[in-house]
């Protein structure tokens, strides 16, 4: 034999490795611990301690055959296969491609491996930062332990049409900790942001639901009974100061064994969670889907939800039921039926001009299902936390004001501006959101990327949003004729609080870049 030849199987072995890295991905992995957080796209590294988010309760199950890489991630909330995973050296990637309701995702992974462990870098969707973990291999036990364990499925009620719960005749205002705060919230903060939802004029100008998110739960006892966690001493005497001032307090559960900050929820203990809530004095639940994907099928989200919707409405207490199940299964047809007082159209809002235009102009469809006591809910409200000009937050409270969508303000009340103020509390442009009427706005008028919404009020005028969605100013025109408004018609700025002047055929306005002018029209 030539020499050659006998070298030919360890030269391709060395090929082989060298192509694919020594450490073979094959196997289970699961989260060491989080590692400090890398740059952002923007080159920035981001502020805080190491995060490893819905990664830490992960098992990543990965096959390995030479460059290709499959397998599948699950978490708390779902159990996914991976798509194009590939394997370079010590290195590789593969993205998670997610459907949530109206919203496609494709989330990015980078890993690098080394002796047998894993450095695993996420870039999640939103505005989130990008996030490190150390992965090591997973025991079988933990694997069991951690997103294995789904708990055993308890059937759901038949459905059956519930009554309207007589609330929320307009839609809800108030205050909600997640956009601003996610998990890192406390009793303290809540009762900061209670001070000042009074003391800015924020209360006296509709807001009054001061709604906990995610992130107070700590755990249930052998009696089932959940605790909050340390950072909330006494749910009771929280409520009990909030409802002092004027305000109502709000809370946030799943119908799932563990919510999307993965939390301890409500599943197989619905009613005496709630009965607990009524006793502490609460007035808005939120029930958010997450770990229900690991328990029921999309198609029994109707019924799960009625579940909780019928238990609230036995308890001798009212209390607003948002349902948040990110716009799946065409929510709004249902949504009242399983005692809802507003859902969720979409997945989750970023602090970004790109997803709140994304979101609020792709609304136009589910105008007809909004009605007084059920409302369409695109998700909170970003105004104030930074990531949109003062322009483009007046355009994304006009949008919201015209959908009639739910105004619960996600920023920091304890610190803000005069202009973020004016934008959350400007009477006129509330009174469009809060018009009994209660019509969502339609777009009744396109050109490009300018946009004519316009929302019928009760007293017979019409609110219209002239939007401009573009990059340059741009003059905008609402036709009287395309708006079913005829004669001369008065024009009133409603941010200025100020009557234009009458017009015959319709109105111009020059609107600034990501602007609008938002204007109360009277005809004849
Ligand atoms: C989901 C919801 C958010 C928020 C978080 C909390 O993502 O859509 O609004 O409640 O869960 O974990």
């Amino acid at each position: 034999m030539k020499p050659g030849r006998a070298l030919l199987p360890l030269l391709l072995l060395a090929a082989v490795v060298a192509c694919t890295g020594r450490t073979d991905l094959t196997g289970k992995w699961v989260v060491e611990k989080a590692l400090p957080r890398p740059a952002g796209p923007d080159g920035e590294t981001p502020e805080g301690p190491p995060g490893g988010g819905p990664l830490m309760d992960a098992v990543i199950a990965l096959q390995q055959d030479g460059t290709n890489l499959t397998g599948a991630l699950g978490t708390h909330m779902f159990d996914r296969p991976i798509s194009d995973g590939t394997v370079k050296g010590d290195t590789f990637s593969f993205v998670l491609k997610m459907e949530i309701g109206t919203q496609k995702m494709e989330i990015p992974f980078s890993g690098k491996a080394m002796d047998d462990k894993i450095e695993l870098t996420v870039q999640p969707p939103g505005d989130m930062p990008p996030m490190t973990v150390l992965l090591r291999r997973a025991t079988d036990e933990e694997v069991l332990a951690r997103a294995g364990t789904v708990p055993e499925r308890i059937e759901p009620p038949e459905i059956q049409p519930l009554p309207d719960n007589g609330l929320a005749r307009t839609p809800p205002m108030g205050w909600n900790s997640w956009n601003c705060f996610h998990l890192d919230i406390t009793d303290a903060m809540i009762r900061e942001i209670a001070d000042a939802m009074v003391e800015s004029g924020m209360r006296d100008a509709g807001y009054v639901y001061l709604n906990i998110d995610d992130g107070w739960q700590g755990e249930r006892d052998e009696d089932g009974v959940l605790h909050p966690n340390e950072r909330f001493p006494d749910m009771k005497a929280l409520a009990d100061h909030v409802h002092e001032k004027g305000l109502k307090l709000g809370i946030y559960t799943s119908p799932g064994h563990r919510t999307c900050g993965n939390k301890e929820g409500s599943y197989g203990h619905e009613e005496q969670d709630a009965r607990m809530f009524a006793e502490w004095g609460i007035d808005y639940i939120k029930y958010d889907w997450c770990g229900a994907f690991r328990i029921y099928e999309n198609h029994e989200m109707q019924a799960v939800y009625q579940k909780m919707g019928a238990i609230l409405q036995a308890l001798d207490r009212p209390i607003v039921y948002s349902l948040c199940q990110y716009g799946m299964e065409d929510v709004w047809k249902w949504g009242p039926d399983a005692g809802g007082n507003l859902w969720r159209t979409t997945g989750d809002i970023g602090n970004s001009w790109e997803s709140m235009e994304q979101i609020g102009f792709d609304q136009e469809p589910l105008g007809e299902w909004a009605r007084p006591g059920h409302w369409n809910d695109p998700d909170m409200l970003e105004v104030g936390n930074g990531g949109m000009t003062h322009t483009e937050d007046r355009t994304h409270m006009s949008l919201w004001t015209l959908l009639a969508a739910p105004l619960l303000a996600g920023n920091d009340l304890r610190d803000m501006s005069p202009e973020t103020l004016e934008t959350l509390t400007n009477p006129e442009v509330i009174a469009i959101n809060q018009d009994p009427l209660g019509r969502q706005a339609r777009r009744v008028a396109q050109d490009g990327e300018l946009e004519v919404w316009a929302k019928p009020l009760e007293d017979g005028r019409v609110a219209a949003g002239l939007f401009n969605r573009g990059e340059e100013a741009a003059p905008v025109t609402a036709r009287w004729s395309e708006l079913e408004l005829g004669g001369i018609v008065q024009v009133r700025d409603a941010w200025a609080r100020k009557d234009v002047g009458a017009f015959p055929d319709g109105f111009t306005a020059e609107v600034e870049p990501h602007g609008v002018a938002l204007v109360v029209l009277k005809g004849r």
